[in-house]
């Protein structure tokens, strides 16, 4: 049996439909050209290790073993080894390049990445979605699983929860966005508590915004594979729109959007869950100025082409 081998897992960019997908509602989400290579290494004996490593200078970025019961990421590490069912021991080095906790995915990418490769190791490629998954619930509280699909398939696809085929591949051309990091994030799990929690008090309210959300996913998915870049634009405004009404928007987050509007972008919206992290605009002609602009201000900021 091989000792060690590699794994790798995409970074995702929700394009509509975060938090409403928690409770059913379909929502785009594409891979991003980011991810995390996993380094896996099978030890005699526990701790289980995990060092993450910033590709760009070597340097490590965390460090923890399985002893750190108390740390998210020690218990991630626990999950996804208790998914492959074996007493396994290993050393995990975890090349990642998306910024943690941005609301680009970097916790599905790691788990995949790890769980890849484990499965390279013991022959057991059936269990990467369980163990991604159990990963994810740690980090996420109850995920909706879109995170998990993207890692494991990039792409650009519509993700439904719970749908007997959840992944549904949407052909369209290359869409431009550019990418804002735009303050520090709050944890996802945080996030998702604080919808339901909202939600709880005023279902009524949050229905119909789910709806509003899931009719603008269905327009968007039909831009999108049109190339319609103004109505996309206009529709990627409207979630936005929706999202600060679920409560899950912040000053910075709307400054960006609107920074990125007054240099041109043709629409603009917080991703994944909010409560800071990232922002991303549709920017056709328009990404330099965008770019510029955001990083002005002091927020890292970089363009790419989803799909096509
Ligand atoms: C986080 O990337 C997306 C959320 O909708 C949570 C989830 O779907 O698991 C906020």
């Amino acid at each position: 049996m091989a000792m060690s081998a590699e794994g790798e897992g995409r970074g995702k960019l929700i394009l509509f439909g975060e938090h409403a997908v928690v409770y059913g509602v379909p929502a785009i989400v594409a891979g991003l050209p980011l991810g995390a290579r996993a380094q896996v290494v099978l030890l005699d004996e526990g701790p289980s290790r995990l060092c993450l490593i910033d590709p760009d200078s070597d340097r490590p970025l965390a460090v923890c073993d399985e002893s750190h019961a108390d740390q998210p990421l020690a218990q991630a590490l626990s999950a996804i080894l208790a998914a492959f069912g074996d007493e396994v021991a290993v050393d995990a080095r975890v090349y990642i390049d998306i910024p943690a906790g941005a609301g680009l995915g970097s916790s599905a990418a790691l788990a995949a990445a790890i769980a890849r490769a484990l499965a390279a190791l013991l022959d057991r490629p059936s269990a990467v979605q369980a163990a991604v998954a159990a990963s994810e619930a740690i980090f996420h509280g109850d995920a909706s699983g879109i995170d998990q699909a993207a890692a494991l398939s990039g792409g650009l696809f519509r993700f439904t929860r719970g749908a007997d085929q959840p992944i549904r591949p949407i052909h369209a051309p290359g869409v431009p966005v550019s990418i804002c990091l735009a303050g520090a994030s709050a944890p996802t799990a945080h996030m998702v508590r604080g919808v339901a929690a909202r939600r709880a008090r005023h279902r009524p309210v949050f229905e119909h915004i789910e709806r509003l959300i899931g009719a603008v996913t269905a327009d968007a998915q039909i831009a999108l594979s049109q190339g319609d870049w103004p109505r996309l634009g206009e529709l990627l405004d409207i979630n936005h729109g929706a999202l600060c009404a679920l409560g899950v928007s912040t000053q910075d987050l709307d400054h960006a959007c609107h920074i990125a509007r007054g240099c041109g972008a043709l629409g603009a919206k917080l991703t994944g869950s909010g409560g800071g992290g990232c922002v991303f605009a549709l920017t056709p002609g328009t990404s330099e100025a965008v770019v510029e602009a955001w990083r002005a201000r002091g927020w890292r900021a970089f363009s790419v082409v989803l799909g096509g």
